[in-house]
């Protein structure tokens, strides 16, 4: 990553927005692909898509609360449908009862709430009739796909795809960060379909370079199927830093609160907030940003549940996010049920689980100055172990040489993660 690019691994938490026709389904964003709909049905949704909720001044003020620094939308999932008003295509949100534009207020909002702009694009588009049938496809399982790939034809896509993220990158000002979601090359079709697809049915190396050439300073991830700035593991935190060829790489987890990427009515597979606080943390101390996922309703509002459980990770990061800022893995190994995040000469101390009274910081011994709780400022005694002293009755003994033992209360501190600051010598 260049300089311009500081930012991203600094700020560490941002919100991904998934929101589209399939939020009127309100079951999964891929609904279209689960339930194979023919794009007539599917095209329906168009006529109801009213959005009257729709606020993003509301969506950036719950990002900020919750501590998130950047937003990333989507300007068109897989169904094929834009939330913008592109030039090329009528499958788009001014051809619906909303009919406006949904990406020029939402740059605006974010802005003016200091937030760094971010859009999500499909490569995939399931409703452009130029894209080729394939294993992912809604049609996958229809017995005429070669008839019906007939004609269609993947450069006039590859035309599309360039000239609406031509569109997105000149119509919009500054944008910080695209998300290009995905690439499946060499994925066969048992049945007469197209292969799946990859950097040629993109050109990816020309695509990156038009986004480089209109936005010099975007931050582009790893799914064009050519190297990006950024890896992106989904739905899953990675054991440690991501490395590619023995260096670490710059990386970004990006998460559901319930498994479902847009709104999904009946899914109550929430994940708690004391989890999803812990994510974040744990990211970081693996060198990790958190992309964490909501899925506004049809109407445009982020829904209840969603608000609650980032309002919930807001509180926590109302008093902890030096921990998260512009920190990073530290050199010191944490010790069980721990996560540590550094930031320069403080070391920080998460706590997942609370231990009885003691924790023992291996490796410290000699490098610590002075300790607190973070969420209050109150201080923390540590004492250096003593290799000779000997265990007995209640007197601790035989911790290994440069082990330093802080002392707890026996009662955790009324916050969903404690974190001790340990300011380094
Ligand atoms: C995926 C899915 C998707 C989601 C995305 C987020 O690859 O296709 O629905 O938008 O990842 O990372």
């Amino acid at each position: 990553m260049t300089q311009d690019h500081a930012w991203f691994t600094h700020d560490r938490f941002g919100m991904f927005v998934h929101w589209g026709l399939y939020a009127l389904p309100a079951r999964h964003e891929w609904v279209m692909h689960r339930e194979q709909t023919q794009v007539a049905d599917y095209e329906r949704y168009l006529r109801y898509f009213e959005a009257d909720l729709y606020d993003p001044e509301q969506w950036a003020a719950t990002a900020k609360e919750a501590g998130m620094k950047y937003v990333v939308l989507t300007t068109k999932h897989h169904e094929g449908f834009c939330l913008w008003d592109s030039k090329l295509t009528d499958y788009k949100i001014t051809n619906t009862p909303h009919g406006k534009d949904a990406i020029r207020p939402y740059v605006e909002a974010l802005r003016a709430a200091g937030l760094k702009v971010g859009f999500y694009h499909s490569l995939i588009d399931w409703h452009h009739p130029d894209y080729t049938i394939d294993v992912i496809n809604p049609r996958r399982e229809d017995d005429d796909i070669p008839q019906q790939n007939e004609g269609r034809d993947m450069a006039r896509y590859r035309e599309y795809l360039h000239g609406q993220v031509r569109e997105l990158l000149t119509d919009y000002g500054q944008i910080d960060y695209l998300f290009f979601d995905f690439s499946y090359p060499g994925r066969e079709h048992p049945n007469g379909g197209a292969p799946g697809k990859g950097r040629e049915d993109w050109d990816s190396e020309k695509l990156m370079a038009l986004c480089r050439e209109l936005q010099p300073n975007i931050v582009i991830n790893d799914r064009l199927d050519i190297p990006g700035d950024l890896v992106t593991p989904e739905q899953y935190q990675p054991s440690g830093p991501m490395m590619k060829d023995g260096k670490p790489v710059v990386w970004e987890a990006c998460q559901t609160l319930n498994g479902s990427w847009g709104y999904d009515r009946d899914n109550d597979d929430y994940k708690s907030p004391e989890l999803l606080i812990k994510m974040l943390i744990d990211g970081v101390s693996k060198g990790g940003n958190l992309l964490l996922n909501v899925g506004p309703t049809g109407r445009g509002e982020i829904d209840p549940r969603a608000r609650a459980s980032l309002a919930e990770i807001g509180d926590w990061m109302a008093y902890h996010d030096k921990s998260i800022y512009g920190a990073g893995p530290s050199e010191f190994t944490a010790p069980v049920d721990c996560r540590y995040t550094q930031r320069g000469d403080r070391l920080y101390l998460h706590l997942f689980s609370w231990p009885l009274k003691h924790v023992h910081l291996a490796g410290l011994g000699g490098r610590v100055a002075y300790a607190q709780f973070l969420h209050d400022a109150s201080e923390i005694f540590f004492k250096e172990a003593d290799p000779q002293a000997q265990a007995q009755n209640t007197s601790r003994g035989a911790e290994p040489e440069g082990t330093v033992t802080l002392s707890l209360p026996v009662r955790p501190p009324n916050v969903a993660v404690p974190v001790v600051e340990i300011f380094l010598k």
